[in-house]
């Protein structure tokens, strides 16, 4: 889809649809000159958060879309919702294009609307059919337009710019995740990094099994012996700063989950494609951050490899040594995320972040908690959890924050090592983050679990990397 922005009012759309807010609907449909329809139309509905309601009109433009409650939209989650009716309802017609009246959202923010307004149609119309013989037909809405008022001009041009960013990194997010994994296995998610460097801003290093002894990734390692697939970690170096130190993103790149030795259950393991859900959402949000040219230096790392059961698969009861130094007696091969990621948060010290934040689908105990609505977000630094919060809650894209206290850890206390890879049946996301937590070595860390919202009815979902680049945007 293509998006654009136009100054001016209602009278100004010439595009085949339009998209109105119900609180004000009636002064844009003086401006078209279709009152009577839009009355009938708004006397015969209740307008709630979420809905939609369709006119028809005989002139351009001939569809018009009034969306949300008569109170008009508080957050940026019902924004959201009233943005995704309009697009719904919009991508349902046979309109090529169409216009959003921003003024009759009455937002109190011009970027993040027209930002989200981008994100919104942009999602309505991704598709993904790279595996169909037969394609379907791909929707007929091709361009958005955002009209506002000429003081909004710098804003609404800007949030549009962010808005095309963002659909493009979630774009390949999504992609990443929705490719099955015999494609999608750590060497194809090399070949999509190495697709992103460009001459002087960025670099991408690709690190392999044998450079990874060399390193002492004794954890990481451990993970991809079972696989005949070697691991790979990436490395995706963006300078669009000048000195400043940069914030280090690290994903979880499992491309596929089988528990290894201790295998899981057949029912569902096939969602385990998208245990490489957070490498995705780095991958994304670097892609977003570059294409926005984000004043940031930015460095992405993948800790990508495949969790299988074969011969030389590691066994409940092996000890390994990190390249940190502290070894780990492995008793559950299936808590492999925590392997493949502290040994990437070491690799991570030698770039002296400010703030180094993992995304990992981690733990089932994070679905069980939060479900997919909110993200588990876990710190050892208040300020940097505040923040991500925060960016969350802007960006519709929210996580919320677990604990974890020292009384947690102990339940990492190996008999023969410096710690067990799993705590018991209790609180296991936050015993996972304990575990993570001891990588950190002093750097402001955060740790994002996304087991729940990385992905939803089969369908990778893009997250977290909305708040993500909010963060980063706050943070330039
Ligand atoms: N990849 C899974 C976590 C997961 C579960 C992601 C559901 C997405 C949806 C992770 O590697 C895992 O298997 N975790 C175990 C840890 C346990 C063995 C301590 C879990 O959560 O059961
Ligand atoms: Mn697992
Ligand atoms: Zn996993």
């Amino acid at each position: 889809m293509k998006f654009s922005s136009k100054f001016g009012d209602v009278s100004a759309a010439n595009t085949q649809s339009i998209v109105i807010a119900r609180k004000n609907a009636q002064a844009a449909a003086k401006a078209l000159g279709i009152e009577d329809r839009v009355q009938a139309a708004l006397d015969s509905t209740k307008g709630s958060g979420g809905s939609a309601v369709s006119v028809f009109a005989d002139k351009k433009p001939t569809i018009v879309a009034i969306v949300g409650s008569d109170g008009g939209v508080g957050s940026s989650q019902a924004l959201a919702k009233d943005l995704a009716a309009a697009a719904r309802t919009v991508a349902g017609t046979t309109a090529r294009d169409v216009t959003i009246d921003m003024a009759s959202f009455e937002p109190d923010d011009a970027y993040l609307f027209a930002r989200q307004a981008v994100q919104a149609f942009a999602n309505e119309t991704y598709r993904f059919d790279e595996y169909r013989s037969k394609k379907p037909k791909a929707p007929t809405l091709s361009r958005l337009v955002v009209l506002a008022d000429a003081e909004s001009r710098g804003d609404v041009t800007r949030g549009i710019r962010h808005g095309s960013a963002i659909a493009e990194g979630l774009t390949l997010t999504k992609d990443l995740g929705n490719h099955p994994p015999n494609v999608c296995d750590p060497a194809f998610l090399a070949s999509e990094a190495k697709k992103m460097a460009e001459p002087g801003r960025v670099t991408v290093n690709v690190i392999e099994e044998k450079a990874m002894e060399k390193h002492g990734m004794g954890a990481l390692l451990s993970v991809s012996q079972g696989s005949a697939r070697p691991a790979k970690l990436i490395i995706v170096n963006y300078k669009g700063g000048k000195t400043q130190k940069p914030v280090v993103l690290i994903g979880k790149g499992i491309t596929f989950d089988t528990g290894g030795t201790n295998i899981k259950p057949s029912p569902g393991m096939d969602e385990m494609k998208f245990d490489m859900g957070g490498a995705a959402a780095v991958l994304g949000t670097a892609r977003a951050v570059i294409e926005a040219k984000l004043p940031i230096n930015l460095i992405t790392i993948v800790a990508a490899a495949e969790n299988m059961p074969g011969s030389r698969a590691s066994r409940p009861s092996d000890v390994v040594t990190t390249m940190s130094g502290q070894t780990v007696e492995i008793l559950n091969t299936d808590a492999e995320g925590r392997l493949v990621m502290c040994d990437a948060m070491t690799y991570a010290e030698r770039y002296k972040p400010r703030a180094m934040i993992d995304v990992a689908t981690l733990t089932g105990a994070q679905v069980v908690a939060l479900g997919a609505t909110a993200a588990g977000l876990f710190s050892n630094d208040d300020d940097l959890a505040a923040a991500l919060a925060g960016a969350g809650d802007r960006a519709n894209d929210r996580m919320w924050r677990l604990p974890i206290w020292d009384e947690y850890q102990d339940a990492l206390k190996s008999p023969v090592a410096d710690m067990k890879n799993v705590g018991g049946r209790e609180a296991g996301s936050i015993t996972a983050a304990c575990f993570l937590s001891r990588f950190a070595n002093g750097i402001p860390w955060a740790h994002i679990d996304v087991a729940g919202p990385a992905f939803r009815a089969k369908k990778a979902t893009g997250r977290p990397l909305g708040a993500l680049f909010q963060y980063l945007l706050d943070t330039a």
